[in-house]
């Protein structure tokens, strides 16, 4: 007789394990619960809901099956849903524009790295342009000013989103204040994350559902005025806002709507600021923890870069860099979980089952820790395993910080391009120490996870190259 994914944590009626879940640190309660309860256990949520969580490789590595599994946004995605409807994030199986996006957007993203009309590569410049305002703000700092880690690489992750995507400058290494379409995306960002552990009848949040509704309205009229100037000033630039322009889809023959357009425009803020500013948070912390890997990384550079200009012929060459960040995302995923649905029911590892329409959580923060993959030492940050070599050779589905199957995340080569040129520009110019040499990481938590108060110090090598 097949046996529940339990035993589930008890819970309270009506609300069931809601109140268990810390809003702010919801990654720290799903930890603990995978303390407790093994590989899988289920919790009961408001509405009847329930979700199957998994916590190890096997079970993540069945619920990667598309066949049996699909991607239907529910919790935080729904939310975010409201701001940006079928867009690439948070569309629902089987929407058309979905479909379209994907299509239009994917040669652009993946296949044209290197060759086509728009490539990532041809995109360094700009992100070469946003990298450079970055380190001269570090240059200005002085060796011992404290430089709120997160803070400044989310202005770089926005920037250069921006910059690429759509040929708009925030500019936020030199404003004082925050463009007002990043203040509004960030309440909306909190605010989407808070309303699906709401327990009081909706009377009670009218004040907080207003003021989301106006971040809403910023975001769209800000993404809708971008589409407008650049349909009044048509350009050469190659970049997204272009490809999805001027893309047709090679299915349907479709192009994709202004309503679209605008989706995705801020589709790729919201789901590239975060997650890339956190990755270079935590890839500063996990180094400056570990001096060997430290030391390997800036000679790495010192070798392949020298000091002259870094160009986009670098980026390919500098192994060890990307092994940090793959290390960095396995051990820190920004997005620690993400939720598919179950198609049918069904059997995880032949015992435990599962219902047809069931939410379930796939818990990286666990999965990325079974020692049936990584062994013993899979606490530890050993960059050395994520060279190329072993990196190929990985389990199918070990290794998952981008997402799954045709849902996985479009802007990952957009992500990792970004991310080594930002890591090799600082450390061939910067030596960096920890601001408080006994800090320990303190995890903050949004859509996505980034180390909480963590500062360091950058003091210039010999001059800037
Ligand atoms: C999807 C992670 C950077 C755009 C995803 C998903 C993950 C992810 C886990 C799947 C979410 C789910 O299944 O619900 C990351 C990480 C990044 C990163 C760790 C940085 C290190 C970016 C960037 C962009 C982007 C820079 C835009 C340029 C998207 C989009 C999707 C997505 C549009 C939805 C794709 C679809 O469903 O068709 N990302 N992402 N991401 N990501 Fe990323």
């Amino acid at each position: 007789r097949p046996s529940h994914p339990s035993p589930p944590p008890p819970g309270l009626p009506i609300v069931g394990n809601a109140t268990q879940i810390d809003p702010v640190a919801q990654r720290r309660s799903f930890s603990d619960f995978a303390d407790k309860y093994g590989e899988v256990y289920r919790l009961h949520l408001p509405g009847k809901r329930t979700v199957v969580f998994v916590n190890s490789h096997r079970l993540v590595d069945e619920m990667c099956d598309e066949k049996r599994f699909a991607k239907i946004p529910s919790g935080v995605l729904e939310e975010i849903r409201n701001g940006v409807h079928d867009g690439l994030f948070t569309a629902k199986p089987g929407e058309e524009n979905w479909g379209i996006a994907h299509r239009v957007l994917m040669p652009a993203y993946v296949c044209s790295r290197t060759f086509g009309p728009m490539s990532i590569r041809g995109m360094f410049e700009e992100m070469h342009d946003i990298s450079t305002q970055m380190a001269l703000k570090f240059a200005r700092y002085g060796p011992s000013t404290p430089i709120p880690a997160s803070d400044d690489f989310t202005r770089l992750a926005l920037d250069t989103l921006a910059l690429c995507s759509m040929g708009f400058r925030f500019n936020s290494f030199y404003a004082k204040e925050l463009h007002p379409m990043v203040e509004a995306m960030g309440n909306f960002l909190v605010a989407s994350g808070k309303r699906p552990g709401r327990v009081l009848p909706s009377f009670f949040y009218r004040a907080e559902d207003a003021k989301y509704w106006e971040d809403i309205e910023v975001l769209r009229n800000t993404a809708q005025e971008v589409l407008e100037a650049r349909k009044r000033h048509p350009d050469g630039r190659k970049d997204l806002l272009n490809a999805m322009l001027n893309g047709v889809d090679p299915k349907t023959g479709k192009h994709m709507s202004d309503t679209s357009i605008i989706d995705n425009l801020i589709t790729f803020l919201i789901a590239g600021h975060e997650t890339t500013s956190g990755t270079l948070s935590f890839a500063f912390y996990r180094l400056l923890k570990n001096p060997d890997a430290y030391r390997k990384l800036q000679n790495e550079v010192d070798e392949v870069v020298g000091k002259g200009p870094i160009t986009v012929e670098h980026i390919s060459k500098l192994p060890y860099v990307t092994a940090v960040l793959r290390e960095t995302l396995r051990l820190d995923s920004p997005i620690s979980i993400f939720g598919v649905t179950s198609l049918e029911d069904q059997l995880l590892a032949g015992r435990y089952p599962v219902a047809k329409g069931e939410s379930c959580g796939l818990f990286l923060a666990r999965s990325h820790l079974d020692p049936a993959v990584w062994g013993d030492d899979a606490h530890d940050f050993k960059p050395e395993r994520m060279l190329d070599e072993p990196f190929n050779k990985l389990p199918k589905n070990a290794w998952k910080p981008f997402g799954n199957g045709a849902r996985a995340c479009i802007g990952r080569p957009f992500a990792m391009q970004e991310a080594v040129l930002a890591l090799a520009m600082l450390f061939q110019n910067f030596n960096f120490v920890m601001h408080d040499p006994t800090y320990n990481l303190a995890i903050k938590q949004t859509l996505t996870i980034k180390p909480d108060n963590f500062f360091m110090r950058a003091i210039i090598r010999d001059g800037l190259s």
